[in-house]
């Protein structure tokens, strides 16, 4: 299955961009995912939505040629960061790639809550007519205390935390072949 990434922090040494490049890793062969940047995209426009600049083109192609979107986001004051929904914006618009794509949800806070409102958010805007993307309905992922679950060099580390992440992935997994045939 290929499937796109898209990370809701644009800072280096960002957990959620650690989290989504190990799932990149542990679940290659079942899971193609590419992480697309979205620090490049422009603020969304209405003025332009018809004829953008290519580091648009670029983003909703690939989104669009994708079976699916991985979402792993950090919370920031209760929601999704701006750059997220701004990425977002883009995607509901004029050809509207999201609408049928279906969506897995994660995301990690160093807070005990694990981006849960954010998550909530962002679930409400999945749902919205512009992005219309189905999701699997409990299978939820809130990794609290993240900076406690990555070692030095980046790796995640803490068993519990992957062991629940495989079973989250193969419920995606199985979810997503009985879908109709897109
Ligand atoms: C945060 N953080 C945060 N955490 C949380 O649990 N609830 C929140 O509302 C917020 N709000 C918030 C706002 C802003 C502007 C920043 C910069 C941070 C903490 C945040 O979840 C934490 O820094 C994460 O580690 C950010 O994710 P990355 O960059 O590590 O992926």
């Amino acid at each position: 299955m290929k499937v796109v990434a898209l990370v809701g922090s644009i800072r280096k040494e960002s957990f959620n961009l650690k989290l989504a490049k190990f799932m990149q890793k542990r679940y290659h062969g079942r899971l193609e995912i590419e992480i697309l940047p979205i620090r490049e995209l422009p603020h969304y426009d209405q003025d332009i939505e018809n004829d953008p600049p290519e580091a648009v083109r670029d983003f909703k192609s690939k989104v669009a040629a994708a079976d699916a979107v991985l979402w792993v986001t950090p919370e920031y004051n209760y929601s999704i960061p701006g750059v997220l929904k701004n990425a977002i914006d883009w995607l509901s618009r004029v050809d509207k790639v999201m609408i049928g794509k279906p969506s897995m949800v994660t995301g990690s806070s160093m807070g005990m809550l694990g981006s849960v409102r954010a998550q909530q958010h962002l679930r409400d805007i999945l749902f919205s007519p512009g992005v219309s993307s189905p999701i699997i309905l409990g299978n939820e992922v809130y990794i609290g205390a993240v900076h406690e679950k990555f070692d030095e060099a980046g790796h995640l580390n803490h068993e519990p935390t992957i062991a629940f992440l495989d079973q989250v992935v193969d419920n995606f997994i199985a979810w997503y072949k009985q879908l109709p045939a897109k």
